[in-house]
Order: C-alpha cells, then structure tokens, then sequence
C-alpha cells in the first residue's frame, strides 16, 4: 500500500461492544465523511457463523482440553448439559465490578472451567483475540472496506465509564495481550474445532511476556454511544434525548443535551439521569425459566431437576423470542413439551412486579430529563429505545406510562432506534432489525471522544 492510502485512514476506529449476551463491532473510516460511507457494522456474525450477520454470541467454552469460542462454545454447552457444566456467558460482571483488578485476577468457577487453567482476565484475552480475529476476516471480505483498515484504532464500549480511574490502563493491557494472542493463533479462532488448553495458555503466556500493540484508544460510555447514533441518524434532532439500552445483563439509562450552536455540537450528560438495573433480557428469561418449570413439574432426582434447569437456562432466550413473536413457546425436556403461552407470562405475578420496578426506574430518569426540558421551555423529548430490549412489544407502552406518572405539557417521542436518515433508506433488513442492537458500536466508533468529567 502506498502512504497516501495508509494516511487516508488514519482517522479510522473501530469500536467493540462486547455486550453480556452478543458482540458487536463497527468501524468508522473517517468521521469527516459522510455517515452512509464512513459508518459501517462489521459482520462478525457471519464469519463466526452466528444466526445473526452482524451479532456474535458472547459465549467461551472449555471441553475435553479444548477452548470454544462464539457459536461453536454454545454448541459445546448445550451438548455439557448432561456433564454439570457452564458455559462462561458473561463479561460484563468482571467490567462493571467495583474491582475489576481483583474480579479479572479471580480463576474461572470449575463449573466454567474444570482444569483450573484460566483466570477471568486470562478468558478475557482470549475472547478479545477470538473477537478480533473475526474483525480481521470481516473487513477483509468486506468489498469496500480497505483491508488497511484492520489495523485502525480500538475502541470499547462500556456500561461504567470512569475518566482517569486507572481502568483504561488495565484494558490497554489485556488489548495488547490479546493483540499478541491474535497473531499467534490467528485463524484457528475461526475453525469450529475449537484451540487446545495448551496453545491457549501458550500463546497467553508469550503474549504476557512479549505483548503486541492492540491500539486502543478509548473506552465510550455506552448510552453516550447510543446517543450518538441517535442523532447522527435522526431526520429531526431535538435538544433533549433520554437512552434506555437494555440489553441482556443490564438496563442502561442516561440523558444527554444536544447543542449545535458548537461546532462540532456537543453532546453533553444529564447527569442526574444516569441509572443502570439489571431489570433487563435475563431477568425475564428467569422468569420465563422459572414459570416453565412450573408448568412443567419437576424432576425425581436432583441431578435431573439441575440438568433439567441448565437445558432450559441454555434455551430460555430462544424461548423467550419465540414467544415474544409467535404469542407462545415450547420446549420439549425429556419426553415432554410444554407450551408457555405470551398471556400467561404478562400475568405471572413475578413478571407484574418486574414491570412495575421497570416502569419505576424508568419514570425516575424520565422525570429527571423533563423538568430540564420544562425549565429550557423544550416541548419534546426523544426517548429512544437501544439494545435487543427495544424488541420486546410492550416496551413503548411501559414507557408511556412511566411518563404518565407525573402530568407535564412536555411530548415524549418514543421508538427503536432506527436508521430513518434517508441515506439509509436503502440498508438491508439485517441491518435495521439489528440497528438498535448494534447502535452502541456504531456510535462508539462514530463519536468523538467526550470532554473528561
Ligand atoms: N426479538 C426479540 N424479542 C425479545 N428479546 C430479544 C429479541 N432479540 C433479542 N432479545 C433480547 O435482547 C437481549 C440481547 O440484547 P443486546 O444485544 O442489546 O444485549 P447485550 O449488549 O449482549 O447485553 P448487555 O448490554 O446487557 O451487556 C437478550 O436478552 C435477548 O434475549
Ligand atoms: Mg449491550
């Protein structure tokens, strides 16, 4: 490649959001061109094999010596149901800890990992390499995407973003671990085979000695993210907008105001806005799992009750889904299927009272955002909808009615966040049906860096 290419992209970024349920990753070629360009999704779910193009499940797997990663871990850990055993399905928890130092430097639960080997940062190294081996393959394919490109800066999103908190440091570190890991094993994170315990801690243990540069940048608070991308894709902006992201492990909710009297306009917090819950995805599949094991009836033994649980832990997202858009689900365990019809959920008593704490902590924020927009004299206020959450169809409702709780003359403007610029009038489906999913890499890699707190 010639300098004028390698100069051309040198404002490129990508941006990971390696979410509790699915990854997403994105790039941003250029901020300077325009959006329909210089934005793009990166198809990680497709070169891992996922259901889902542009989503990859989050998901390591150790079985029999071997490491696995993304679909084919899942695979694994629906085939261990027999064998008590867990598949490591979340990062978020070492993220979000008040001490992420000591939760990284904790060993896997033998439940996750039987042999002992990997500590939780050690998982985390191996994921990120496994993540950016599927961005290399992805923008390599991409026909217009410059193969360059791989090497752009990295970006993560995050649910806590703490300035200076000496976190950034930690997380350079294990990129520039999983940098190093990447290159060593390389395509092998691709093959279903999965990668042997030994080359995996091989490969950890050069690339602690001798770590590469994983070029990161920055980590972006994620309704920041998300805000982002709710404004560069609206055909009317207004000046308040409320982000509620609800994804598999938490509920995030932040406010931001728009100015654009500033060049480029600014994008500041509301801060008092700001509430995470983990009233979100898991949690109704909890519930769901629980009143299917109701209707069901359980098992003789206790060992057939735990796999019995594990099997529809493993399923309940899927059955959830189903549910949500068919009106029903069924699973079949042993020789038994049981349907769960959508009406018998909305009654549940447990999933009544998850509504009316959701529907609190969503009022709380919301309240928050309208009186600032009540003493701007602002009449609307955009309250968009991010993560798989947004699917769920009762969402706009529980909204609504949080708003309702307190009278006020100022207009709540309520959807999924949505690709509606007319330049993207033309995107596939994959993409809008995921578009509130993937809005959190979008805007992390298309958002220039917030002023420090
Ligand atoms: N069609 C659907 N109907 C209902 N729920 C859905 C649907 N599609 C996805 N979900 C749910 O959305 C959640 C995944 O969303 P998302 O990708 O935003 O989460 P995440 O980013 O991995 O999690 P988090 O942000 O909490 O770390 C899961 O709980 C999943 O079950
Ligand atoms: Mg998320």
């Amino acid at each position: 490649m010639d300098d004028g290419e390698s100069m051309r992209y040198e404002r490129a970024r990508i941006c990971i959001d390696f979410g509790t349920a699915l990854s997403k990753a994105s790039i941003c070629l250029d901020p300077l061109m325009p959006l329909d360009v210089g934005v793009k999704p990166l198809p990680i779910g497709a070169i891992a094999r996922a259901e889902h193009p542009l989503l990859t499940p989050s998901v390591l797997y150790v079985d029999q010596g071997r490491l696995y990663f993304g679909p084919a871990a899942l695979e694994h850990a629906r085939r261990g149901v027999d064998s008590a055993r867990d598949p490591l399905l979340s990062f978020k928890t070492v993220l979000g800890a008040t001490d992420p130092n000591a939760a990284l430097a904790q060993k896997l639960r033998p439940s996750m990992d039987p042999t002992g080997t990997f500590t939780a940062r050690d998982a985390l190294v191996l994921y990120l390499a496994y993540l950016d081996q599927l961005i290399r393959e992805a923008i390599d394919l991409a026909p217009n995407i410059p193969n360059i490109a791989a090497n752009a800066r990295r970006r993560y999103t995050s649910p806590v973003w703490r300035p200076g908190s000496g976190v950034d440091k930690t997380f350079e570190a294990i990129f520039d671990e999983a940098a190093a890991v990447s290159q060593r094993l390389g395509r092998l994170f691709i093959a279903p085979e999965g990668i042997s315990i030994a080359q995996c801690k091989d490969a950890l243990d050069r690339a602690a000695a001798q770590p590469g540069n994983g070029m990161m940048e920055t980590g972006v608070f994620e309704p920041h993210a998300a805000a982002a991308t709710a404004l560069a894709f609206t055909n009317a902006p207004t000046r308040y907008v409320l982000v509620f992201d609800m994804g598999a492990g938490t509920v995030d909710m932040a406010a931001f105001e728009f100015d654009e009297t500033t060049d480029p306009p600014a994008l500041s917090e509301i801060k008092e806005a700001r509430q995470c819950s983990a009233l979100a995805g898991d949690e109704i599949d909890r519930i769901l799992a629980e009143l299917y094991m109701r209707k069901r009836g359980g098992e003789k033994s206790r060992e057939d009750e735990l796999k019995l649980k594990r099997t529809i832990v493993l399923a309940a997202r899927d059955l959830k889904r189903e549910l949500f858009t068919t009106g029903k689900c069924s699973l079949k365990t042993g020789w038994m299927a049981t349907t769960v019809r959508a009406n018998e959920l909305m009654e549940d008593p447990n999933f009544r009272t998850y509504l009316t704490a959701l529907r609190e902590t969503i009022a709380a924020s919301l309240h928050r955002v309208i009186v600032r927009a009540e003493q701007q004299n602002a009449d609307v206020v955009d309250v968009v909808l991010a993560g798989g959450g947004s699917r769920l169809p009762f969402m706009v409702d529980l909204v609504k009615s949080a708003g309702a709780m307190r009278p006020t003359r100022v207009a709540l403007r309520i959807g999924p966040l949505s690709p509606s610029n007319s330049l993207y009038s033309s995107v596939d489906a994959s993409l809008r049906d995921a578009f509130p999913q993937i809005s959190m890499s979008v805007g992390g890699a298309l958002v220039e860096m917030m002023p420090a707190a």
